[in-house]
């Protein structure tokens, strides 16, 4: 017994002395010196030796015991001052880092409002695919074969039939192919366009499309939901105007102007002098659109329209180049 105890001591001696870590201390301790460990079971058992051997074997054991406290006490002393001498070399007068929290770049945002006001209005958000069809993105909306929104000036064609889609209203399609009416959806989504890069124009935007079909869809539906839109984007005194125009999918069709947001009506560089700034296209789903989706035009009618997110974005904020918006430049970026 008294070799079993001096082996047990200079083993845990060594053994402490490697530790890393408190925790493997911690390990050991309870290994030799907790409730059921080998120390503890030692000592427990003297009361099976001859009396006399007891006080020399229980000395001994005792001795054992405080000379394994004393090696945990020091190691861990030791580990505990390194931690701390690791602790000081820290230089708490540098100067901390910078923390950058990421941000929805700007043309998201105004997608997400504008979409907000349309659900809001009880409208249901559609998406569709960036390549199209030219039977979607053309055909079924009633461009005529000869069309020059077709020519190869303002198309993207990935292959004959295949385009990057022009506009937001092949979704239209899409969405009037999978139900039935009544159909109140808005669709945002980025368009392609082969056009020459300036302040005001980019080969990609972004637009917000909207449709509305069901019994007795009138014009003025059309209008009223515009400027109820207006109204709540911009502001109720912002003057808003319809002025006719030409869609093949729409009859009648107009675009639809508000007052210039830079100069109040007054006439500046941004509205080209006339007061006004167009912001989207719209007017009543033609009835040749209709019948390619196999809606009666008898029966139903509808409208529909496409903004100009990039346009709306810039007369939010008062950015006088579309650029900025695809130039991921941080310092313009972080401005919002
Ligand atoms: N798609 C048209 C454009 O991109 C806008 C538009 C949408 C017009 C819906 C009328 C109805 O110019």
């Amino acid at each position: 017994m008294r070799e079993e105890l001096e082996r047990i001591g200079q083993q845990a001696v060594n053994e402490i002395s490697l530790v890393k870590r408190e925790s493997d201390l911690e390990k050991i301790r309870i290994r030799l010196l907790g409730r059921k460990g080998e120390i503890t079971m030692l000592l427990r058992g003297l009361g099976n030796l001859p009396v006399g051997e007891r006080p020399a074997m229980g000395n001994l054991a005792n001795q054992i015991k405080i000379k394994v406290e004393k090696a945990l006490a020091e190691r861990k002393q030791a580990l505990g001052s390194s931690e701390r001498e690791e602790v000081t070399s820290l230089d708490i007068t540098m100067p901390g880092r910078e923390n950058w929290v990421g941000g929805l770049h700007p043309l998201t945002r105004v997608t997400q409002e504008i979409v907000e006001i349309f659900t809001a209005l009880g409208f249901q958000v559609a998406l569709g695919p960036e390549v199209e069809t030219d039977y979607y993105n053309f055909e079924a909306l009633n461009f005529p074969k000869d069309h020059p929104a077709r020519d190869m000036q303002d198309t993207y064609y990935l292959a004959e039939d295949v385009v990057l889609r022009t506009h937001t209203s092949p979704v239209q399609i899409r969405v009037m192919e999978s139900q039935s009416p009544p159909v109140r959806v808005v669709m945002p989504g980025r368009v392609y366009r082969n056009e020459e890069i300036n302040p005001r124009s980019f080969t990609v935007f972004y637009q917000v499309e909207g449709l509305y079909v069901d019994r007795d869809v009138t014009f003025g539906d059309l209008k009223g939901i515009l400027v109820a839109f207006v109204e709540r984007f911009f502001g109720l005194s912002v003057p808003i105007r319809f002025r006719p125009s030409f869609f093949p999918f729409t009859e009648p069709s107009a675009e639809v102007d508000i007052g210039c947001i830079l100069c109040a009506g007054k006439g500046c560089r941004l509205c080209k002098k006339t007061g006004w700034l167009e912001i989207l296209g719209a007017g009543m789903v033609d009835p040749a659109v209709l019948a390619h989706v196999n809606y009666d035009p008898e029966e139903v009618s509808g409208y529909a329209f496409g903004m100009g997110v990039d346009r709306i974005a810039m007369l939010r904020h008062g950015i006088d180049d579309i650029r900025l918006f695809y130039e991921n430049d941080l310092r313009f970026l972080r401005q919002f």
